[in-house]
């Protein structure tokens, strides 16, 4: 049975699901959070619906003796590639992923407009399953939907390359041209990676176009997933001064996971623990890692 005291898991394939992570240490404060950077297999983005399913699987195997009470795909690639699977195939787990979230908040921000036009940059694998332009029509049937992939973000975005870098901005500036002249009226940040340079994506679409943080968006679905289940930690951080832990797990580099990491979330991490791709695949084990403040 589920308890308020499992810690969230979050899952991407490096250093984007933190955008999520970020998000979730902000909303509830109180909750143990671990986190999963499969960083072996970065990125997630070009490699085909089985291989990334079989990836997430071993994830979720992986985390599931730790107990956590709700498991978050923070990565948009995973998402549209295997959530349904890894819903169906995780019955008593409760796990939910960005792009349902990131669709509804979409439409919400394009307002009354009866046809407008929104726009989703994304990983090759996210923009080819076409999951947002599903979501977000189902929701908005006339709406224009403009897809673009953008796949040198990610390994920027790990080389820790950040807003005022001069190739993200002509990146940027180069991938983003089509849409500028279609006068978009909402962006998404279809990528848990793309947080991490939105101040750019901001200069490069102008301030008339809303841009939708899918990072943000899933993190508020999961506070409101748990709350309606009674599953939040019942802990007041600002009178007891307790905050939630936060233990990553990575399949390669912990140190520069570590380095990367503590600057995007502003704080010193706990070292990351590193488990290798070939010791995922030992299932049984119960987890020597205790998950606490
Ligand atoms: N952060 C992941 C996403 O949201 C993808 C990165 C990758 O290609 O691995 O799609």
């Amino acid at each position: 049975m589920k308890t308020a005291a499992g810690p969230i898991a979050v899952i991407d394939s490096g250093l984007g699901g933190l955008t999520v992570a970020d998000a979730l240490r902000k909303a509830l404060p109180a909750e143990d959070l671990i986190y999963f950077g499969d960083t072996a297999h970065l990125p997630y983005g070009n490699k085909s619906p089985a291989t990334v399913a079989g990836f997430v699987r071993q994830i979720i195997q992986f985390l599931s003796p730790m107990k956590p009470k709700h498991v978050v795909i923070a990565c948009n690639t995973a998402t549209a590639l295997c959530l349904p699977t890894m819903v169906a195939e995780f019955p008593e787990i409760s796990v939910s992923g960005v792009i349902e979230p990131g669709a509804r908040a979409a439409v919400v921000a394009a307002g009354a407009k009866p046809v407008p036009t929104i726009g989703i940059i994304a990983t090759e694998a996210t923009v080819r399953s076409k999951a947002y332009g599903r979501a977000i029509l189902q929701r908005r049937s006339m709406a224009q939907v403009l897809l673009r992939a953008t796949p040198l973000l990610v390994p920027m975005i790990e080389e820790g390359r950040s807003s005022d870098d001069p190739v993200v901005d002509l990146a940027l500036r180069q991938y983003l041209q089509g849409m500028i002249s279609r006068k978009l009226d909402v962006l998404v940040l279809g990528c848990t990676h793309y947080p991490l340079v939105k101040k750019a994506i901001a200069r490069v679409m102008g301030n008339k176009v809303r841009l939708i943080d899918s990072a943000e968006q899933c993190a508020q679905d999961v506070a409101l997933r748990l709350r309606r289940k009674h599953l939040l930690r019942e802990v007041n951080v600002n009178a007891s001064g307790e905050v939630g832990s936060f233990q990553s797990f990575v399949t390669d580099d912990p140190d520069r996971f570590a380095t990367l990491a503590a600057r995007f979330l502003r704080m010193k991490i706990r070292p990351p623990v590193l488990v290798e791709p070939r010791d995922l695949y030992i299932l049984a084990a119960p987890a020597p890692w205790k998950v606490s403040a």
